[in-house]
């Protein structure tokens, strides 16, 4: 039995043990590879793991998580940061255990703010420290838009598949994010596989060049099997790890996962740290 004092010390020391939000963004060279499902589902998968989770949508093109979630955002932070809407009102639940912030118009804008704007819009995302974890969806390419996000992040994961192109795309963007920094860590997923030792052979080709060409160690996180459920997940909007977590591809989401739990851990540094690196960078 353990007295009131011990429990409350207990209580104390757990709550000041609640790790800092971690962020998280999931990128890639070519467009079109699978991140948005992939960022969607790892979600799901922490969810699943007890974490609060936000999928923030920063791609500038098709606002696409709301689509695969089947959700119909009203607001996005465009309205935050124009002072129409509170964050809170935009952030939306969705039936799989985690939240959504639609991206779309707003983030176009974040480069040019105003001063106030900034302001609302550092404030707004300090709202969100009840997050265990953020995970960005940015959007192809190396746009700054893009490469701001990354080098914010606490980590940040790089999707490609084994095509040559999206391979070539993929070290274009690990080379540019090593030009702006040299520390971030960044990870490998490498998506579409039709076998295990293709996956394999496309990450060792990546790890190599980066390692031999830039001196970093890219990490893999594994390998996700090409699988047609992707496919009818989007059809049905419904994340294909809900619809069947016996997959080959929510498998390989939970391979990731403990890869990313169990292996070389990144602990969050918070939204504030977040913010700092990412105005720096914009
Ligand atoms: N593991 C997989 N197996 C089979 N098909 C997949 C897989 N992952 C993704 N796809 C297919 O690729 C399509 C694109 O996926 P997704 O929208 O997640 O890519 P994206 O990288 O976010 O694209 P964009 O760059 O346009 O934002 C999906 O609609 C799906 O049909
Ligand atoms: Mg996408």
């Amino acid at each position: 039995m353990i007295n009131q004092e011990q429990q409350l010390k207990q209580i104390v020391e757990n709550v000041n043990k609640k790790q800092k939000t971690k962020i998280i963004t999931v990128s890639s060279g070519k467009g079109g590879v699978g991140k948005t499902n992939f960022a969607v589902n790892l979600a799901i998968g922490y969810a699943k793991l007890g974490k609060k989770v936000i999928v923030m949508d920063a791609d500038l093109g098709l606002a696409n998580v709301n689509v695969i979630l089947g959700v119909i955002p009203k607001y996005n932070l465009y309205h935050v940061i124009k002072n129409k809407k509170p964050l809170k009102e935009i952030v939306l639940d969705t039936p799989y255990g985690i939240k959504i912030i639609a991206g779309a118009s707003g983030f176009s804008q974040l480069a040019n703010l105003t001063d106030d704007q900034r302001e609302i819009f550092i404030n707004s995302l300090s709202e969100l420290e009840y997050a265990d974890i953020i995970i960005i969806d940015t959007g192809a390419g190396v746009s700054n838009n893009v490469l701001s996000f990354i080098l914010g992040a606490d980590e940040t994961i790089i999707i490609t598949t084994p095509e040559t192109t999206a391979i070539t795309d993929a070290y274009g963007i690990i080379k540019s994010i090593y030009a702006l920094d040299k520390d971030i860590p960044i990870k490998l997923v490498i998506n579409k596989c039709e076998s295990i030792s293709e996956g394999k052979r496309v990450a060792d080709r990546i790890i190599n060049i980066s390692f031999q060409f830039l001196s970093i160690k890219v990490e893999n996180l594994g390998f996700i099997m090409s699988d047609e459920i992707v496919e009818k997940a989007v059809k049905v909007q419904k994340p294909f790890y809900i619809l069947n977590p016996k997959s080959k591809a929510s498998i390989g989401i939970d391979h990731v996962l403990s890869q990313l739990e169990h292996i070389n851990v990144v602990e969050g540094k918070g939204i504030n740290n977040f913010l700092k690196k990412y105005l720096k960078y914009s």
